[in-house]
């Protein structure tokens, strides 16, 4: 049904108008009480595979990774979808339109998208705000909110770790994780931030604004992640597993998209980022220890794909492109199925 409308219609549309378009229809459906609980039953109810972490429960180890929802409007409508949290962003400090389009392209024949957005969001302290208002309600705080933040264009690179503060300042009082982005290809300079030593400032400003904020709000530290690109050396992630173990930080997001293509300016996301997503998360582990949080990230399209992070280690994963290619029922049927296999190990306990 949904190949049908996708071959017929979507994949006819501009993909920016196509994202927009569907993304207001899932909105508008999820602030109908009625609509969205019909909704909620056509996909097969809520999930159930249950985790507790960083002592909230996360309804389903699937999530929605960052760039779908920029500035955090839509976080109701994709949990109804069964996504278990969302994470917005990237949020920068200073609002920003992003690259001139075109800036999103389908590859078909690879089921990838191919993206140079470069950040087009409203800025952090807009974003916090509309966070704010949606922590105020009682679906709002049920929600498992991640926030993603990077650099704004403007700044330059020598400054960001002032930049990323800001932005954790103002947006960690409202998430249930921060992940500092240094990966996109679409922002100048900003992956050079994934060396080591110039990651270290970033991160160290990054949680001390965070600690702060949350301090004066009353709650307990925000975790932090950091989020790599695939195109990183092993080396290279192995330098960032054993900064973020002697930062303690919370856990690393893997991976953004790849510039390894030849199809034109841009990052490329879904199934050509399987198998190195796979690789990189499994490193990461193996250098991490089994207590960081590992969230895999890249081509997955079904079941056995975010069952594949898991194996390797993962211990949250995440989709975009998947989303795109398959359609609303992608994030249920992932959910239910590692719900089944949750509940499958509980009893064989
Ligand atoms: C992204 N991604 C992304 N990542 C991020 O950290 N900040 C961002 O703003 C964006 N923006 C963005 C826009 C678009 C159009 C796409 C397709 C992707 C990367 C995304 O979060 C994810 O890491 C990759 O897309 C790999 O996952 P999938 O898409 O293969 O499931």
């Amino acid at each position: 049904m949904y190949r049908l409308l996708f071959d017929l219609v979507l994949r006819r549309l501009d993909p920016e108008q196509a994202h927009a378009w569907s993304f207001a229809l899932i909105r508008g459906v999820s602030d109908v009480p009625g609509l969205r609980w019909l909704v909620g039953r056509v996909l097969g109810g809520p999930p159930t595979g249950a985790l507790t972490l960083w002592g909230r429960r996360w309804p389903s180890r699937l999530g929605l990774a960052a760039g779908f929802d920029k500035d955090g409007h839509g976080v109701l409508g994709m949990t109804m979808l069964g996504f278990g949290f969302v994470e917005v962003g990237t949020v920068t400090a200073q609002p920003q339109p992003g690259n001139e389009p075109p800036r999103l392209w389908r590859v078909l024949d690879q089921q990838a998208l191919r993206n140079r957005m470069g950040f087009n969001n409203e800025g952090s302290a807009v974003v916090a705000e509309r966070l704010r208002r949606l922590r105020a309600t009682r679906r709002g705080r049920a929600a498992v909110i991640g926030v993603n933040i990077g650099k704004s264009r403007v700044t330059p690179v020598e400054h960001a770790a002032t930049d990323y503060a800001t932005s954790a300042g103002r947006l960690a009082p409202y998430a249930d994780y921060l992940v500092v982005n240094v990966s996109s290809p679409n922002t100048p300079g900003l992956r050079d931030l994934q060396a080591v030593d110039a990651l270290r400032p970033v991160l160290e400003a990054t949680r001390v604004a965070a600690d702060e904020a949350t301090v004066r709000a009353g709650r307990g530290p925000c975790p932090l992640l950091v989020k790599i690109a695939p195109d990183l050396s092993d080396d290279d992630v192995d330098a960032v597993a054993e900064l973020v173990a002697e930062l303690g930080l919370d856990g690393v997001v893997a991976v953004n998209t790849t510039i390894a293509h030849d199809l034109g300016p841009g990052g490329l996301s879904g199934p050509p980022l399987l198998s190195r997503g796979l690789d990189v998360v499994a490193r990461l582990r193996d250098r991490l220890g089994p207590e960081a949080v590992i969230i895999g990230v890249g081509g997955i399209s079904t079941p056995a794909d975010a069952r594949g992070y898991l194996a390797v280690g993962a211990t949250l994963v995440q989709a975009y492109t998947g989303l795109i290619y398959r359609g609303p029922f992608f994030a249920a049927r992932i959910s239910r199925a590692l719900g089944v296999d949750a509940s499958r190990s509980r009893t064989e306990v």
